[in-house]
């Protein structure tokens, strides 16, 4: 018998880094995300492999490359890491056949490590008879988000086992907000693979510098994120499109804005978005412009035409879910 889970990616509409200092943030789940297939094996072996490439397995703790690509291991890690914490939690020992299926691009902000922390935790409970609530997955998963990201809010895990748009606080919990209105994005992607950890590294460092100075960017963060759940309870997206360019106008000054980033969030405005900033760690990664309905591919093609990758992704409501395959 096989267990199997599918968990959605992100993108932060507003509020990342903030987040980390206990200030709240709103993050959507969308239409695209991590399928993980789990099946016991007769030895203790945990075989993990993904269509990303990477392939390997755990032997009492050694990791036997299978593949070429050189960074395997930093990949399957999280995935072991996963494994074990579930096992531990349930008492029980056993190998593992895990596959992972991906259509998230990684390191580039959209919350892939996150959907793959979940998805693995909630499919090997299924396998293992185990009804774990939202909260167990999310408190599980944590394990392999802290190896991914030093020190993370848990912000993705979050989003990828609730679904819907969230407003997330580290110290306040998560409550989902219910929107009449479409909130229409296209993403842009860099292409520049970058590492959350250290990001939010560079941030503290700055903070430690100028405390003052970003003490009060995080305040203002803060009043920032609560503005724009007002306006987008009451589905005024102009007001939230523009919510959303100081928050990238914050994000620049906290030093986690670039070039490329730049590049396709002024590309995407002169092509009439209402709203755009880069969306997570920032550094390189993705940005995100809120379009109005009609104006999604023209935002696409400018983002395309200044250097970017353009995604039409969705919102989802459908968070976590797992099934078992007979
Ligand atoms: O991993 P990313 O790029 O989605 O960034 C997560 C958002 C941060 O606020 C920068 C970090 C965190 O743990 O909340």
């Amino acid at each position: 018998m096989k267990a199997s889970a599918y968990a959605p990616g992100k993108i932060i509409l507003i509020g990342e880094h903030f987040v980390v200092y206990g200030k709240p943030a709103i993050v959507m789940a969308i239409n695209i995300g991590v399928k993980v297939i789990a099946e016991k094996r007769a030895d203790c072996i945990v075989h993990i492999s993904s269509n990303l490439g990477f392939f390997g397995k755990y032997k009492n703790q050694k990791f036997e490359s299978e593949s070429m690509e050189l960074n395997s291991r930093k990949h399957l890690e999280p995935v072991k890491i996963a494994s074990e914490t579930v096992l531990k939690e349930l008492d029980k020992r056993c190998g593992l056949n895990i596959e992972i299926h991906s259509d998230l691009p990684i390191a580039v902000g959209l919350g892939s490590s996150g959907a793959l922390a979940v998805s693995t935790v909630a499919a090997i409970g299924k396998l293992l008879g185990a009804n774990f609530s939202e909260k167990e997955i999310i408190k599980l998963s944590f394990e392999a988000e802290k190896y991914v990201h030093l020190h993370p809010s848990g912000i993705d895990q979050a989003v990828s086992t609730y679904g819907g748009v969230i407003v997330f606080d580290r110290n306040r919990g998560v409550s989902r907000l219910n929107i009449e209105t479409g909130i229409p994005i296209v993403i842009g992607n860099t292409g520049i693979q970058r590492n959350t950890g250290m990001l939010v590294k560079s941030v503290r460092i700055k903070k430690d510098m100028f405390a003052n100075v970003i003490n009060s960017l995080i305040h203002t963060g803060g009043q920032l994120t609560s503005e724009a759940i007002d306006v987008l309870k009451k589905g005024n997206l102009k007001q939230f499109g523009e919510l959303m360019d100081i928050n990238h106008g914050l994000l620049t000054a906290l030093g986690v804005s670039n070039d490329a980033l730049d590049r396709l969030v002024n590309s995407a405005k002169k092509s009439g978005a209402l709203g755009a900033k880069l969306t997570g760690a920032g550094g390189g990664g993705c940005m995100v412009a809120l379009s109005t309905s009609d104006n999604r591919k023209k935002i696409a093609n400018a983002i395309r035409l200044a250097g970017g990758t353009p995604i039409l992704a969705e919102k989802t409501e459908v968070g976590v879910k797992t099934w078992l395959n007979h």
